[in-house]
């Protein structure tokens, strides 16, 4: 095989892309080291001394770290992925390189929808983008015009309900719609889809009996497919709702992924002791890991919860009165002579940021060795959660940099290595010969989220450059390249 790397008789070869005297991380957790990386296609050719080597393209690091790309964990990026290079900057300019998509049990397959899908669906994804009436066809479609980023895809269940139940999901499914979905996902596992997602929290799935799960998550066996779930609970019921996600997984024999994982409303904080003591001990006999975003507010739509005085809530866009996106709510109800409750109501369909958790928690939860770093924004809306565009930077600049909170090698390895392995993601994650090259230069003295709450839409200071599958899809300061260099990627079980 062709090689840059070293050894007497390869030395004289050439590469694409060599990026010299770096300091590699490379996604294990070990401690990163000077070197140089040599990139040959689409894999990584070489790493160590390749001084006596040469590439077409030779880029000098000084130092600055050279990671793998990053894999976010959980992305609702379904429909942005088929948009080209420019939607997905905000995910380029991160550093990241692959995204999951499908999560909280909402998937643009293999449903097709002829009118507007409820929310929390329609907050995901247009209405003329739910044309994909089986995994294949979005599979399809992603082979022939290829993503600016890689993807692997989760099956929702909240697509599948509707389509199975013709809409009307306010029960428990029969048998038949429960073995229709079964069905479907066993289908959609086979076109190469990685997993199951439920969001048992929102009203399309919450009458969801924890046997209906079971029953369509049956699919898994088969395929050694994921169970991931945005619980029914996250808030005061959240124990049982671990107890719950557990059970199904162990049910059918997949391993489990809680999504976001985070102690919600006042009433909770502090509780993830007890949450991560609980997850901890499953972990022991069994495959779970879980997500979270640096962030001590959740996104999510606005019907989803109550408006209380205690939970401040910043509105992120609304089909009725898209002018108060970037609002506060009180701030709206105020204006407006209403409660919020009232103003709530009049804003739906929309959605919003809910400041509903504890500092605390999210570092405790972050720093556990069992979490991956995923982001969870919402592409569509018109001033988003700064979690779309800032949730790798801000746990690489404020969370390691500036609180220490855990080193930049554990850091990483939350993005990338660990994600990797708990997805099954083949030959990324890493930096070492014949692994893919997905890669991101970053300076970690200055690497920052600018994204706000204020101001969302902003790329990160200090993520020099990211490639993706070798190819250069981001530079710092002159924005996405432009090369469509992903590719739909699959579990390797
Ligand atoms: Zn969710
Ligand atoms: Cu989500």
């Amino acid at each position: 095989m062709l090689s840059c790397h070293t050894g007497q008789l390869r030395m004289a070869l050439r590469c694409d892309l060599i990026i010299r005297d770096a300091t590699i991380i490379d996604g294990s957790g070990r401690a990163g080291f000077r070197g140089d990386v040599g990139v040959q296609g689409d894999r990584i050719a070489g790493v160590g001394d390749l001084a006596a080597a040469s590439a077409a393209r030779e880029v000098r690091a000084q130092g600055r770290v050279l990671a793998p790309g990053f894999i976010d964990a959980h992305t609702h990026d379904d429909q942005i992925v088929l948009q080209g290079a420019q939607c997905m900057c905000c995910k380029l300019s991160q550093g990241v390189t692959s995204v999951v998509v499908g999560n909280c049990g909402i998937s643009l397959s293999p449903v097709r929808m002829a009118t507007r899908p409820p929310a929390p669906l329609d907050q995901i994804c247009a209405p003329e983008w739910w044309k994909f009436g089986s995994f294949g066809e979005y599979a399809d479609h992603l082979r022939r015009e290829p993503p600016a980023v890689n993807a692997l895809a989760l099956i929702g269940h909240m697509s599948l309900r509707i389509g199975a139940m013709d809409g009307d999901t306010q029960r428990a499914a029969t048998d038949g719609e429960a073995e229709r979905m079964r069905a479907w996902l066993a289908d959609s596992l086979a076109e190469g889809a990685a997993g199951f997602s439920t969001g048992l929290f929102y009203a399309p799935s919450k009458h969801t009996p924890t046997d209906e799960v079971i029953a369509v998550a049956e699919a898994l066996r088969a395929h050694r497919g994921l169970y991931v779930t945005h619980m029914r609970d996250e808030a005061n019921g959240v124990l049982d709702s671990i107890a719950e996600t557990l059970r199904i997984g162990e049910a059918v024999g997949a391993p489990v992924i809680i999504s976001h994982h985070k102690c919600a409303q006042p009433e909770n904080h502090g509780r993830s002791r007890e949450t991560l003591r609980m997850i901890e001990a499953a972990a022991a006999r069994y495959p779970v890991a879980f997500d979270v975003y640096p962030y001590t507010a959740s996104s999510t739509s606005l019907a989803a919860r109550d408006p209380r005085a205690d939970v401040p809530v910043r509105v992120t866009s609304s089909v009725p009165h898209p002018e108060m996106a970037g609002r506060m709510l009180a701030h709206i109800a105020a204006e407006w002579g209403v409660s919020l409750l009232e103003a709530r109501d009049r804003l739906l369909p929309a959605s919003g940021a809910f400041h509903n958790m504890a500092e605390e928690d999210v570092r405790r939860i972050m720093a556990h060795p069992l979490s991956m770093i995923g982001s969870d924004g919402g592409p569509l809306a018109k001033k988003p959660h700064p979690r779309l565009w800032g949730t790798f930077p801000r746990v690489l600049g404020h969370y390691v940099r500036e609180l220490n909170l855990m080193d930049l090698e554990t850091a990483i390895h939350k993005m990338t290595g660990r994600t990797a392995m708990v997805f099954g993601i083949a030959d990324r994650g890493t930096i070492r010969e014949g692994a893919f090259a997905d890669l991101v230069l970053l300076d970690a003295a200055t690497v920052k989220d600018r994204a706000s709450f204020e101001d969302s839409i902003q790329p990160a200071d200090g993520i020099i450059e990211t490639w993706v599958n070798g190819e250069s899809a981001y530079v710092h300061g002159a924005g996405v390249t432009g090369a469509l260099a992903g590719r739909l990627l699959q579990r390797a079980a």
